[in-house]
C-alpha cells in the first residue's frame, strides 16, 4: 500500500464547524464594532484561535492590550463551545463514516491532526471519541499550521515515518504544514484551488481509491 497512516484535519474535513466558528467570532466582532464576513472567516481555517483573532483585529481601529485579547478569545471559545453542544453523531455523514471504516479495514492507521483545542470535545459529540488511533491537536503543539508540528506529532503518535503518512486537509495552511512535514497531502473543498496537494478530492470517499 502507498501509505501506512492517514492524518485527518478535523474542522472542514471530518465535520463542519465553520458555521459555529463564524457565529461565535461574529458576536465578538459585532461587540467590538469590527466588520466581519464569511470571506474573512475563510482566512481563519486551520489557524489557531489567537491568530484568528489577530486576523479579525486587522480591521480594528486602535491597538488592543494582550489581556483584552485573551479575554475576547476566551469569550469566543465559551460561545463556540455552547454552539458545539448542538453537534451529535447525526453530524457525521454516512460517507465519512463508511470511508473511515473502509480505510481501517485496509489496515491503515487513522489519526487526527487539528489546530483546535476543542478536538476531543468535537470528536465526542460526533460519537468518535476513542475511534482514532491518535489525536494530535491544539493542546499538544506550540506552533499551529502552516507549521508542520501538529502533523509531525500525529505521525509520531502512530509510530509511522512522515513519508508513509497522507494528510487530508481543507485549508491552504494545512497543506503547507503537511508539505513542510515531508508528507503527501489530499485536498478537499476550498483547498483544492491552492494547487498544492498531491491529490485533489472531489468527495471524501475518493480516499478509498488513492490509498490502494
Ligand atoms: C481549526 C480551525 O481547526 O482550529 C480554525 O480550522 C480554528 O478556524 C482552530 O481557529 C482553533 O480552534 P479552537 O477550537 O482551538 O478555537
Ligand atoms: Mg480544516
Amino acid at each position: 500500500m502507498k501509505y501506512k497512516a492517514i492524518i485527518f484535519d478535523l474542522d472542514g474535513v471530518i465535520c463542519h464547524t465553520d458555521k459555529y466558528h463564524y457565529m461565535a467570532w461574529k458576536q465578538i466582532a459585532d461587540e467590538l464594532g469590527i466588520y466581519f464576513d464569511e470571506t474573512i472567516n475563510n482566512r481563519l481555517r486551520g489557524v489557531s484561535r489567537m491568530e484568528s483573532f489577530e486576523i479579525i483585529l486587522e480591521r480594528y481601529d486602535g491597538t488592543m492590550k494582550e489581556e483584552d485579547k485573551a479575554a475576547y478569545t476566551t469569550k469566543k471559545n465559551e460561545v463556540y463551545k455552547e454552539l458545539l453542544k448542538n453537534m451529535s453523531p447525526a453530524d457525521l455523514t454516512d460517507e465519512v463514516k463508511e470511508t473511515l471504516l473502509a480505510l481501517r479495514e485496509k489496515g491503515l492507521k487513522l489519526a487526527i491532526g487539528s489546530s483546535s483545542k476543542n478536538a476531543g470535545f468535537i470528536l465526542n459529540q460526533l460519537g468518535l471519541g476513542g475511534f482514532f488511533d491518535a489525536v494530535s491537536d491544539g493542546n499538544n503543539i506550540t506552533h499551529s499550521k502552516p507549521d508542520p508540528e501538529v502533523f509531525v506529532k500525529a505521525a509520531q503518535f502512530v509510530e509511522e515515518a512522515p513519508r508513509d503518512c497522507l494528510v487530508v486537509e481543507d485549508a491552504k495552511a494545512g497543506l503547507e504544514a503537511a508539505i513542510a512535514g515531508g508528507m503527501e497531502c489530499a485536498a478537499i473543498g476550498d483547498a483544492v484551488s491552492c494547487g498544492l496537494a498531491t491529490w485533489n478530492l472531489t468527495t471524501f470517499s475518493d480516499l478509498k481509491n488513492i490509498t490502494n
